[in-house]
């Protein structure tokens, strides 16, 4: 089989980093990963760094074009970009904590980006055998699951995110009959983003970057065309919209 292209957005956090990491340990793919603030001190003979800020059309074309420069097509195409914690503030406990820019800067973040990203990797994701689209949301953006409330801004914007993928996978369900597009719930994960939040977190529940990297890849390499729309938690367990 010819080595996957496989993009991975925010490869800079701890989870992007982790997958970047095990992706190119544990398959011949060649990985394209994205950075915003600093350049990573990661290197390898197939994983190529390119700046993205999420936030600015622009940089999505810019990075298609460069990535059509060197690749055919992208099988897999994986965006772990995600915030909580907007400048030092905890997410709102309380409706009366929300502000405009808290909910604007998150959904700019964490929904935008998925929309935009499926817009410019089309082309290069058409041109591929059996394409792959994942987002990490998070469980706490089901509505259906929502027993505890807060996190106004956070649970807004991935369950809008959510929804754009629902979209998108039923967008493309038509167009490319072998595609998958799918949410991804990476469970409660050790990294910069959960690190104010972790001392409540039964130690058996509060996974290495690591190893939530390992999970999602084999839910990731298991996925097929029956897949396509599914919100998929670490384990392949189907999580309710
Ligand atoms: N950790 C958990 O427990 C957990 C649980 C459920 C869901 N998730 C989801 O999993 C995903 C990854 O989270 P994580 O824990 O790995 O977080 P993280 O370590 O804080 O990483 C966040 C990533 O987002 C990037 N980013 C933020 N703003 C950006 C922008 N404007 N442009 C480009 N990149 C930007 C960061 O890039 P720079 O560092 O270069 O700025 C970094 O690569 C998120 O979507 C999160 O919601 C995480």
């Amino acid at each position: 089989m010819k080595p996957l292209n496989v993009l991975i957005l925010g490869a800079s956090g701890g989870i992007g980093r982790a997958m970047t990491q095990h992706i190119l340990a544990h398959t011949d793919a060649t990985v394209f990963a994205t950075y915003h603030r600093a350049l990573p001190d990661m290197q390898h003979s197939r994983l190529r760094w390119h700046a993205l800020d999420v936030t600015k059309e622009d940089d999505y074309g810019a990075l298609m074009t460069s990535l059509s420069a060197e690749v055919e097509s992208l099988d897999w195409v994986i965006n772990c970009v995600g915030v909580l914690s907007l400048d030092e503030c905890t997410p709102e406990k309380s409706v009366k904590a929300v502000t405009a820019s808290s909910l604007m800067t998150s959904i700019q973040v964490n929904t935008l980006p998925t929309l935009l990203l499926a817009k410019y990797a089309l082309p290069l994701l058409r041109r591929a055998k059996a394409p792959r689209f994942a987002t990490l949301s998070a469980r706490v953006g089901s509505i259906e699951d929502n027993q505890l409330g807060g996190w106004y801004s956070y649970r807004c914007s991935k369950a809008a995110l959510n929804m754009a993928l629902k979209n998108i996978s039923i967008e493309w369900g038509r167009l490319m009959k072998r595609s998958c597009t799918v949410a991804l719930h990476p469970g409660t994960t050790a990294t910069a983003l959960s690190l104010p939040f972790q001392a409540n977190v039964p130690k058996d529940q509060l996974f290495s970057p690591e190893k939530t990297a390992s999970l999602l890849f084999h839910v990731l390499e298991n996925l097929s065309p029956e897949d396509n729309g599914l919100f998929l938690a670490y384990d392949g367990s189907r999580i309710e919209w």
